[in-house]
């Protein structure tokens, strides 16, 4: 954990090229969802969230260092602990994702799944009533830490005094030597581009 002026690779492409993809479905998602007119577009959006999501859980199992949920996920006391570092005047660095960012990431990709599901039974009219309900909530709540998620990344940035954003673009973030990853697995973002496409399209139809 300790930063240094240099950069080196931490989020490899499947990484990156799936949280833009799920930032995009899911505000796209958002925008069409009480539209009938819209409703394929909804559909194909929030299908492609949900392809992204599945793609994720075995990534995170499989997929490079700092994209495994090894790295990111602990106990509360770590997400509090570094939360007060925020506090304070040498705020703790993490080459990958912080431990408080790694339970939004869980939050995001947990509603991200109910709603997908959920959206799915509506619309195939499989259930009740409270299935539209619970997609409903599911989105709201998804607002809700997207929203505390954007809070985070500015928060932290501002604490670092590192851009957070501009290395989900590039994939290069500080650290120190022997900190980063090989190599940025285009094969791997190729899969995903083509799964998404089919989950999208699966649940369209
Ligand atoms: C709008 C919906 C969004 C969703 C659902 C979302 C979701 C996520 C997820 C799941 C991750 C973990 C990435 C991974 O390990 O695979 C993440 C990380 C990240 N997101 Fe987002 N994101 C959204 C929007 C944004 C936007 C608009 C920005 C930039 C302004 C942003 C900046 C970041 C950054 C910088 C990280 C890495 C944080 C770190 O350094 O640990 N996100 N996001
Ligand atoms: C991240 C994924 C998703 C988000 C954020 C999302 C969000 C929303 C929102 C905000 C609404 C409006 C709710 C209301 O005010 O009544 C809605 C409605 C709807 N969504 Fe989604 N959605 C997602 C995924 C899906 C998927 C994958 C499907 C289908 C395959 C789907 C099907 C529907 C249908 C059929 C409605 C209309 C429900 C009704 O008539 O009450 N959604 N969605």
């Amino acid at each position: 954990m300790n930063a240094t002026d240099r950069k080196v690779l931490v989020w490899d492409l499947p990484v990156r090229v799936g949280h833009w993809l799920l930032a995009t479905c899911f505000v796209v998602a958002w925008l069409t969802g009480e539209s009938e007119e819209w409703r394929l577009v909804h559909v194909l959006a929030g299908g492609g969230a949900v392809g992204v999501v599945l793609f994720r859980l075995l990534w995170g199992l499989f997929g490079s260092r700092y994209a495994l949920f090894v790295d990111f996920i602990s106990g509360p006391r770590a997400a509090w602990c570094y939360l007060k570092s925020l506090l304070g005047s040498k705020p703790m660095h993490c080459v990958g994702h912080n431990p408080a960012g790694g339970w939004a990431i869980v939050a995001l990709l947990g509603l991200a799944l109910v709603a997908g599901a959920t959206g799915w039974t509506v619309y195939q009219d499989i259930g009740g009533e409270w299935l539209a309900e619970l997609h409903e909530g599911a989105a709201n709540a998804m607002l809700l830490v997207v929203l505390i998620h954007l809070a985070g990344v500015l928060v932290g940035s501002l604490a670092h005094r590192e851009n957070l954003v501009r290395p989900m673009l590039t994939g290069r973030k500080d650290g120190g030597a022997g900190d980063g990853i090989l190599g940025s697995r285009p094969v791997a973002a190729m899969l995903l581009l083509a799964w998404v496409a089919a989950v999208a399209w699966w649940m369209s139809l």
